[in-house]
């Protein structure tokens, strides 16, 4: 079932999500828009971005985070099509499973400069329109491996790790502006980034399943209504804090 209803929870913000053209990102920016939010989807040039936002009314911006320049395009692109930021989702990421022996700089690097650096210097740049804001927010897209692991994960789960360490200062240092600033841990979900291996080894999705105490996958929408809270109203006094949406995964490993 869509999680996509739509009660004006988020009437009038204006939100950016990155990584908005598949998965969790999409499920979010679609959520996120039927709330009544005016939303700006970045994702890479190249991804499903255009065909996935034609005819809705949200804006698109094609660039992949760790370019350079990519924070001042997506705040100029926010505050051209948006008018202003409210709610920065820094969502976009990539996997990575190859062992510390084996892991060179490069990989290390490329890993680390999306799912991590990208979301420092992106945040660094809307800090001054979220504190002009009333209602500002920073959501990053963690995962439960920031605290758990597993074989050739090491870089993914530092820059995860390291995206907590970044939310909680965040919150400390934005605080006082009234801009709350969370992440959210994912357990397993069918999307993009999982769901090719799954289909084709649905032994290993089966397993995933039956980790989580639901004894499901998660699908992007048991995301989405997560970051709902954490954008809108209903998460105020909440900051600083790692939300584990996983099904109950992290309760047996
Ligand atoms: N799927 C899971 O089980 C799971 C679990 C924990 C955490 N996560 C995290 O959730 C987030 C969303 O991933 P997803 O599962 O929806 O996967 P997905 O592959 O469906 O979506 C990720 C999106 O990020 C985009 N992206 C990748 N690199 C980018 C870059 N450099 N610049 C701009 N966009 C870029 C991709 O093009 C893609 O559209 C990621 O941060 C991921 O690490 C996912």
């Amino acid at each position: 079932m869509s999680a996509a209803t739509g009660t004006g929870r988020l009437a009038g913000r204006a939100a950016i999500i990155t990584g908005a053209a598949s998965g969790i990102g999409l499920a979010s920016a679609r959520l996120f828009a039927a709330e009544g939010a005016r939303v700006l989807a970045v994702d890479l040039p190249g991804s499903r971005l255009t065909e996935a936002f034609a005819g809705t009314g949200t804006a698109t911006l094609g660039l992949s985070v760790a370019d350079t320049d990519a924070p001042e395009r997506i705040v100029e692109a926010a505050l051209a099509a948006l008018g202003g930021i409210d709610i920065l989702f820094n969502n976009a990421g990539v996997a990575s499973a190859i062992p510390v022996a084996d892991l060179a700089d490069e990989e290390w690097d490329r890993v680390v400069d999306i799912n991590l650096r990208a979301a420092f210097r992106v945040t660094r740049a809307a800090i001054p329109h979220l504190v002009a804001s009333s209602c500002g927010r920073v959501i990053n897209t963690a995962s439960v491996m920031a605290q758990g692991t597993d074989y050739g994960l090491a870089a993914y789960c530092a820059a995860k790790a390291g995206l907590e360490g970044l939310t909680r200062t965040l919150a400390l240092e934005l605080g006082k502006h009234g801009v709350t600033a969370n992440c959210i841990l994912p357990g397993a979900i069918r999307t993009g980034m999982t769901g090719g291996l799954w289909d084709a080894r649905p032994d290993i999705a089966a397993v995933w399943a039956k980790k989580s105490v639901l004894r499901r996958l998660g699908e992007p929408d048991d995301i989405a209504r997560a970051a709902l809270f954490l954008a809108g109203d209903d998460s105020g006094f909440v900051t600083g804090q790692s939300l584990a949406v996983d099904g109950g995964l992290r309760l047996r490993i």
